[in-house]
């Protein structure tokens, strides 16, 4: 079979049992080079752990991954080199400034000085923290942080990008920053994977999304595919949307990426 694209993860029966919960059961999956997409489950549906498996941070028990044609088995250090990781909650060093901890993390990617500054000025200015560098972390509020940590996770420029909830803490305005900065990245190649358990946050953000449940993935495709199987008879995708459906909380989000 030939294709034009390349993949950037390709995961082919991988499983992750914790006691007797199957976290990640039986997935097969492809994220095509420069794509953005989209991990949409409830709660406990295994996209934190299939996100880790995809940074090699956790190992199937079966099956295997391969990340930007690399064996996540064979070398997972090569992967996480290439690999930015925003977790759920990200842990900063809060007695750090913002621009320590943003030297320190590009320092140990091994970025040169000139790059770092040039990257890492660019960011502050796009994610508007200009100004608040010189603060101490601790200082900083919740959407603040995320906000670091995704720059943290920018600046060894990676070919992939894991975002676990990347939009937890932020106002609309912000988000939209976001989202168009991933977009633009991903005009330059960079593959982008982000989890949610909002089906408009996926809507808006993702290129294809799969719906995970209970450790599986009921469905991959992009939000058009994915309406249309909805509906199919004995599907119940229908059931798992209606789960998914967003609160009132992030309507002004939403809105603004719809934008
Ligand atoms: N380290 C662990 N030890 C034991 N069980 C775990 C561990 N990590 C995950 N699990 C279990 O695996 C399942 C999937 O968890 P996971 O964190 O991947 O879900 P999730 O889709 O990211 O959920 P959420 O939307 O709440 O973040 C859950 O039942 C969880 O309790
Ligand atoms: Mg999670």
């Amino acid at each position: 079979m030939t294709k034009d694209y390349r993949l950037a993860v390709q995961l082919v029966g991988v499983v992750k049992r914790y006691a007797d919960i199957n976290a990640v059961d039986h997935v097969n999956l492809g994220v095509k080079e420069g794509e953005i997409f989209g991990l949409l489950g409830p709660n406990g549906s295994g996209k934190s752990t299939l996100l880790k498996m995809i940074l090699a941070l956790v190992k199937p028990d079966v099956g295997s991954a391969s990340v930007l044609g690399i064996n996540a088995e064979e070398n997972p250090v090569a992967i996480k080199a290439q690999t930015g990781y925003v977790p759920e909650v990200p842990r900063l060093y809060e007695f750090l400034t913002g621009i320590e901890y943003l030297d320190f993390t590009a320092d140990l990617y091994g970025v040169s000085t000139t790059e770092k500054r040039e990257r890492i000025n660019e960011y502050l200015e796009a994610l508007e923290l200009e100004g608040r560098e010189d603060d101490m972390i601790s200082a900083y509020s919740l959407g603040m942080k995320q906000k670091i940590a995704l720059i943290s996770a920018l600046v060894h420029k990676p070919k992939l990008l894991l975002l676990d909830e990347p939009l937890g803490g932020l106002d609309p305005r912000s988000a939209r920053i976001i989202k168009d900065l991933l977009r633009e990245l991903a005009s330059e190649g960079t593959t982008t994977i982000m989890s949610t358990h909002i089906l408009e946050i996926a809507q808006a953000m993702c290129d294809r999304v799969a719906i995970m449940y209970r450790g599986k993935l009921l469905a991959t495709g992009n939000m058009k595919e994915l309406r249309e199987k909805a509906r199919l008879p004995g599907s119940n995708l229908e059931e798992i949307f209606l789960s998914l459906t967003g609160t009132s909380d992030i309507k002004d989000v939403v809105e603004a990426l719809m934008k």
